[in-house]
């Protein structure tokens, strides 16, 4: 029977040498080879181990079930694709959009841009059939090693689902975002607030302890007249 997703330990492993690597490349590494989540994610054929973070977000929000349509923003390599795929309506239409190229999925249709270009938001609007039930976005840009740069360019993504969202969300629908903590997102917190029902900022077991990463989960979309 597979283990329980949030409940997942590894044996601790030790390598031979970081001869030739940075100091953060070799914490990177060893971190990488004793985290639980990624030898989960190759056991269960998961090209991410953010896998785990959609489907921890899903068990406590249960925001994919009924859903007959989402779009993944920030999809590559398509881990929270494959979990939108298995838990999704059967006949969900699922859109992926990244910078990236991302190896086919059956049953997803997948675009490679630059989220803020129009042409791919445009792209994207037009390959939907109406307006989405769900959108979510893991959107992460490249870390410059400042945390408050960071913190300001992965607002700035963010809010630029979030603009997206407006128009193409249904009554109801429900929005993921990945913020990283860091002062502006008590400012976006406030306007969630007044779009949707419900916002919870939310950080899954699969989430790294020592990241500012959290996500708002925001339910039950009023849109504005
Ligand atoms: C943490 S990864 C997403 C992992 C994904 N959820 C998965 O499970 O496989 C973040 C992604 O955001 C994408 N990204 C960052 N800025 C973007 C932009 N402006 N437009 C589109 N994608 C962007 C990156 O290319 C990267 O693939």
């Amino acid at each position: 029977m597979d283990k329980p997703i949030n409940k997942v330990r590894n044996k601790r492993q030790n390598f031979r040498t970081a001869r030739g690597r940075t100091v953060s490349s070799t914490k990177w590494l060893k971190r990488h080879i004793n985290d639980p989540y990624v030898n989960l994610a190759k056991e269960r054929n998961y090209r991410s181990r953010s896998a785990f973070k959609l489907m921890q977000i899903d068990e406590k929000f249960k925001i994919l079930r009924k859903a007959s349509s989402i779009i993944d923003i920030g999809c590559a390599p398509g881990g929270w694709l494959q979990v939108a795929r298995q838990l999704c309506k059967p006949d969900a239409q699922i859109i992926g959009v990244d910078l990236q190229e991302v190896q086919p999925l059956p049953g997803v249709t997948l675009i490679k841009g630059d989220f803020y270009d129009d042409e791919t938001t445009q792209q994207i609007s037009d390959l939907l059939k109406g307006k989405a039930d769900v959108i979510v976005s893991d959107m992460a840009a490249a870390s410059c090693g400042n945390h408050e740069a960071d913190h300001l360019r992965n607002m700035a993504l963010a809010e630029a689902a979030f603009d997206f969202a407006i128009p193409n969300l249904k009554p109801g629908g429900c929005f993921v975002a990945k913020v990283l903590r860091g002062g502006q997102e008590a400012e976006f917190l406030k306007t969630l607030r007044t779009y949707f029902a419900l916002v919870k900022s939310f950080k899954p077991a699969a989430s790294y302890e020592d990241s500012s990463e959290f996500y708002f989960v925001c339910t039950g979309f009023k849109p504005k007249l």
